[in-house]
């Protein structure tokens, strides 16, 4: 008879708590495969595994950092997410799957939480308690010069743009692959590739602030697409825009989804949530309500 034990080895949070429900007695007849289903277990986080031969007074085995896989689909998974700012709990205990080349809409009233939702994917902000993993990583283990690498596997579209106003359209997309290291021969080609995508490849020269709002968030679009990231987050980008400006960003964004992006947008506004077979999921006081179709 074998006692297998399974303890988390290092998470922040619950550092060498045995993980709930998971101790399972081995005998010839039942050793093999085993279901993890039931425990409150997280894949892509190492665990302890400690194998017990009755009759041993001490562990006559440790695999230590034993890294379980996740078999799912998805690229981002939340489990049990927590944000607290002092007393405010801005995100609750928020569980949640993303799948790979998802198009989903995170939406709800203004100070529900969705623009925190997005920071914590990218360590813009980390979480007060629980566990994300992003590509099959577990972000909260990401060391601070890994963050970059983390990043990069996102291109990011806020509602006030951000571009350098001291920079040119072109210097302002160029950017990214700079910052990536990327050769100048192939930036050139990237950024004159993407910008014509956005229809702004004549006004590469122009500086931000002389374009119209729906322009420069077309430059923005193409600053967030030109390092190919896997996934776009889009915190309320046509909230600035009117509705036809709007509407030419959206369709930016079914554009790159059809190419192979995970899409996640935030929004307040119901009227943008109109592609067909995207997810919604909703937000209210930092908590998730309900899932819904388009
Ligand atoms: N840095 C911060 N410090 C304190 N409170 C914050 C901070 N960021 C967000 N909050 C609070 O968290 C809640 C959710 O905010 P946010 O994620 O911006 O909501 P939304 O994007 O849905 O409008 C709000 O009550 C907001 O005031
Ligand atoms: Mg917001």
């Amino acid at each position: 008879m074998i006692l297998v034990h399974l303890s988390d080895n290092k998470a922040p949070t619950e550092r060498k708590k045995p993980v709930s429900g998971f101790q399972w007695r081995l005998s010839k007849e039942n050793w093999g495969q085993h279901s993890l289903s039931s425990c409150a277990f997280i894949p892509g986080i190492p665990y302890r595994v400690k194998l017990i031969c009755a009759g041993h007074r001490q562990p006559n085995r440790h695999v230590k950092n034993h890294m379980v896989e996740s078999s799912t689909n998805a690229i981002i998974r939340m489990f049990h997410v927590h944000r607290r700012y002092g007393a405010k709990s801005a995100l609750d205990d928020i569980t949640l799957d993303i799948q790979k080349n998802e198009y989903l809409f995170v939406t709800g009233a203004s100070g529900a939480g969705k623009t925190t939702l997005l920071k914590l994917l990218y360590l813009g902000d980390t979480v007060s308690e629980g566990q994300i993993l992003v590509d099959g990583v577990n972000i909260s283990r990401i060391k601070r010069k890994g963050v970059p690498l983390l990043r990069r596997k996102f291109g990011i579209i806020f509602q006030d743009y951000k571009l350098i106003p001291t920079k040119t359209v072109y210097e302002n997309v160029a950017l990214v692959l700079e910052a990536a290291g990327r050769k100048p021969r192939l930036i050139e080609k990237k950024v004159r590739s993407v910008l014509r995508t956005v229809g702004m490849e004549d006004r590469m020269k122009a500086l931000p602030l002389s374009l119209s709002g729906g322009e420069q968030q077309r430059i923005a679009v193409a600053r967030a697409v030109v390092g190919d990231p896997k996934i776009i987050l889009a915190d309320e980008p046509t909230g600035s825009l009117d509705t036809e400006s709007a509407g030419v960003i959206m369709a930016f964004l079914d554009e790159f989804h059809s190419r192979g992006a995970t899409v996640i947008i935030a929004t307040h506004d119901k009227s943008l949530i109109q592609k067909e077979g995207a997810r919604v999921v909703h937000l209210h006081d930092g908590r998730l309500l309900t899932h819904t179709t388009v």
